[in-house]
Parts: C-alpha cells; sequence; structure tokens
C-alpha cells in the first residue's frame, strides 16, 4: 500500500512538474517563427480590399479553422423552441427581472435543450445590450437566487451599468470531459460530427450553445439583439472567440485568458502548446489537430486569423501577469497581427506595438486589451474593463 503510494505520488510530481516546468517561459527562447500569410490567397493573389476579404480568403481561412482546429460548426436541425421555465419580475431587490429560458432544439426526433439564465435591468425600459457568458465554472457561479454572488458573473455589477447579464452550463450541450463530451448535441443532434476527422467536438459544441442563447436574443424584446457581447474565460474565452468567428450577431467578442489554441500565437512556443493541449484536452478540438502537436509551423493557420475572422466587428483580448501558461503577450501579439483585416474595412486599430503595461487598459478602434495583474481567472475587475470597452464602443457614455 505505501510503495503504491510513493509511486502515485511520484506519477502526480512528475505530471506537475512536466506541466508547470517544461514549458517554455523564457522569452529569449520563443525561437524565430514566420507566421502564415493573411492577406494572400491559396493560389497566391494579394487582397487589398474587403470585398476580396469577404469573397475569398475569408471563407478560405474559415475552412483551415474548421478542417484542421475546432471543426465544422453545423447550423441545420429541425425545430427550435423556447420557453420561459421561471421568470421573477422582482429579482435583485426590484432592479432586475430573472428569467430562466429552455430552448429545445430538435433534429431527426432526437433533441437537445438549453437552459439559460439571465438577468435584464427593469431600468431603463428599452431594448438594452447583452454580456453571455459560454459558462464551463457550472451554475454554481451563476446563482439565481443570488446568495452567492461570484465575481465570475457579477450579475449585480453588470445590471448596475445597465446590460443585461446571460449564461449558460456548458454541460448543457456538451459536458466538459473527455469521457462523457458526447453527452449532449454530439450524440444526440450531430452524431455524424464524431465520424469525422474535421468534426466539431466540445469547443464547437459550446459556441453552437451560444448561438442558440442568441436564437433567443433576438426573440426577446428586452434586449437589443445588435448588440450582443460573448464571453468566454480560458476554455470558455476559446469557444468565444470560434462563436464571434461563426455567428456575425455577436457585435464584441470577449476572450478572457484563453491562451492556447485560443488568442495566443501557436508558433510562438511559450506557455501551453498544441501537444499539450492536444494530450490533455483532445475533446476540445477536431482530431486533425493532433498532427501539429510539435508541429506548429506546419499549421496552415494561426490564431492571429482567428481572431482577424471577426472583423469588422469588435474583440476584447483580457490577459492576466501571472497567467503565463496563457501567454499574456502572445495574445497581444495575436491581436495586433490581425489589425490588417480590420485596415481593409477602414478601422485604424493602430495599437502600441509594446503590450501595455499591467492594469493599463487601451480602448482603439474596435480592439481592446487589457492586462490585469495577479492570476489566471474572470474577476470582477475584468468585467469593468469588458464593460468599459463596451460602452465605448456601443457610444453609451
Ligand atoms: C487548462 C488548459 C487551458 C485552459 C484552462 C482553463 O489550463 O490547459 O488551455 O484554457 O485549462 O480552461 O482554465
Amino acid at each position: 500500500m505505501k510503495i503504491y503510494k510513493q509511486i502515485c505520488v511520484t506519477l502526480l510530481l512528475l505530471f506537475v512538474f512536466q506541466t508547470l516546468v517544461a514549458q517554455n517561459y523564457d522569452e529569449s527562447k520563443t525561437g524565430s517563427y514566420h507566421l502564415p500569410e493573411m492577406l494572400v490567397t491559396s493560389d497566391g493573389k494579394k487582397i487589398t480590399s474587403f470585398e476580396g476579404w469577404e469573397r475569398i480568403r475569408r471563407p478560405e481561412i474559415l475552412k483551415l479553422f474548421e478542417d484542421h482546429v475546432y471543426g465544422q460548426f453545423p447550423r441545420d436541425f429541425d425545430n427550435i423552441d423556447f420557453k420561459i421555465t421561471r421568470q421573477d419580475k422582482n429579482a435583485m431587490g426590484g432592479k432586475a427581472t430573472f428569467k430562466e429560458v429552455a430552448i429545445k432544439v430538435t433534429r431527426n426526433q432526437n433533441e437537445v435543450t438549453v437552459n439559460l439564465l439571465m438577468f435584464t435591468p427593469n431600468e431603463p425600459k428599452e431594448p438594452v445590450p447583452v454580456f453571455l457568458v459560454i459558462n464551463h465554472r457550472g451554475l454554481k457561479t451563476m446563482d439565481i437566487t443570488r446568495q452567492n454572488k461570484d465575481g465570475f458573473w457579477p450579475a449585480e455589477e453588470v445590471i448596475d451599468a445597465g446590460y443585461a447579464i446571460a449564461g449558460f452550463d456548458v454541460a448543457d450541450v456538451a459536458p466538459d470531459n473527455n469521457d462523457h463530451f458526447t453527452e449532449g448535441i454530439l450524440e444526440k443532434l450531430y452524431p455524424g460530427q464524431l465520424k469525422m476527422d474535421n468534426g466539431m467536438r466540445a469547443l464547437g459544441a459550446w459556441g453552437w450553445g451560444a448561438s442558440r442563447a442568441i436564437d433567443w436574443f433576438e426573440k426577446d424584446e428586452s434586449i437589443d439583439a445588435a448588440k450582443i457581447i460573448s464571453v468566454g474565460h480560458s476554455r470558455g474565452g476559446k469557444a468565444s472567440l470560434w462563436l464571434g468567428v461563426q455567428d456575425k450577431r455577436v457585435a464584441i467578442t470577449v476572450s478572457n485568458e484563453s491562451g492556447n489554441s485560443g488568442a495566443a500565437l501557436s508558433r510562438r512556443n511559450f506557455g501551453e502548446t498544441v501537444e499539450r493541449i492536444t494530450q490533455s484536452f483532445p475533446y476540445w478540438f477536431a482530431p486533425n489537430y493532433r498532427q501539429y502537436a510539435n508541429n506548429e509551423d506546419k499549421l496552415p493557420v494561426d490564431q492571429h486569423m482567428l481572431i482577424a475572422l471577426i472583423a469588422p466587428r469588435a474583440v476584447y483580448v483580457a490577459s492576466a501577469a501571472e497567467d503565463l501558461w496563457a501567454d499574456p503577450k502572445g495574445q497581444y501579439m495575436a491581436l495586433k497581427a490581425a489589425q490588417p483585416v480590420f485596415e481593409l474595412y477602414g478601422i485604424n486599430t493602430n495599437l502600441p506595438s509594446e503590450m501595455p503595461e499591467v492594469n493599463q487598459q487601451i480602448i482603439h478602434p474596435h480592439m481592446g486589451f487589457h492586462n490585469r495583474e495577479g492570476k489566471h481567472n474572470m474577476t470582477p475587475y475584468d468585467w469593468q474593463q469588458f464593460m468599459k470597452f463596451a460602452d465605448h464602443y456601443f457610444h453609451r457614455q
């Protein structure tokens, strides 16, 4: 028994060592790399206008991400049905209305229900923008009784700022677990995807769930559906970016510390790598992605191109200074490297060449960024920055 315990402890330590120490955290060792051409088509033509981008290059890059990274994003189903299952017009001491909406989607006689939780402010009495959180931290972070006020989903602050806040548990569409992720839309609605090397997996499913929440927002009269802000932290941030790319109804895409395979450049070899992520979380990605483990240079895309696919809509990238695993600098570099596509639309973002100081938010045309002090998390401070950016972008100050 004792020896068994010792073996377990040793294995655990080895794992922790491999995770924390074996990654590169040394700026001088990021090496040199060449990012794939963003504005040259597969047959070598230079893209110089947003029309050319939208007609030729954007679809090409989108397909590369589908085929090699996140998998397809199916949009077909037979029916969608919305039902308000709980409502309280006097929530938060009267300043908000709470709603739970059961969104039932049917395909080939099978169904899946996404439960959307949302608070909307009672004042002003006009449709408001909404922050939609792709939530992988469970329902406890979105306590509808508001006994537990979790900074991850600071509903009171968001309501006070005149925004609605909504969220759903990713487990409704794809449990965040290697053995169970199929037990949602993948088995029930889109089983064919599971047979494909470029098929949808968990991250795509979470984005799909958010798209169904947006289907509801378009019907909910308390929401201004032209002002939808998608938010995700870490793995949720990766899904938020993929959603922002796939669903043009998202006005602002927020990625909070999404790191590798999110906002950070994959080729930079700093913090988490494609090798680590596809080993620990293979079920997040299309199976094809694994071939780029320790082989990032062969990827036909890098993550700046993902951000570029969101143009001309707005993108906000948040980092935390101690969250080196998610490579704050690599996230800033990707954001900056996405600029040329925004420029095609006449948006001169002009981000500074160096990442801003810790806790110094920058808000430039259609792009924002901050690098908060502290660790990996999504906190009320981060939310204050998201709201400042949204106020600015929607001209609400
Ligand atoms: C792990 C994983 C990251 C992910 C993070 C999270 O650390 O390696 O890629 O972003 O979990 O979701 O918190």
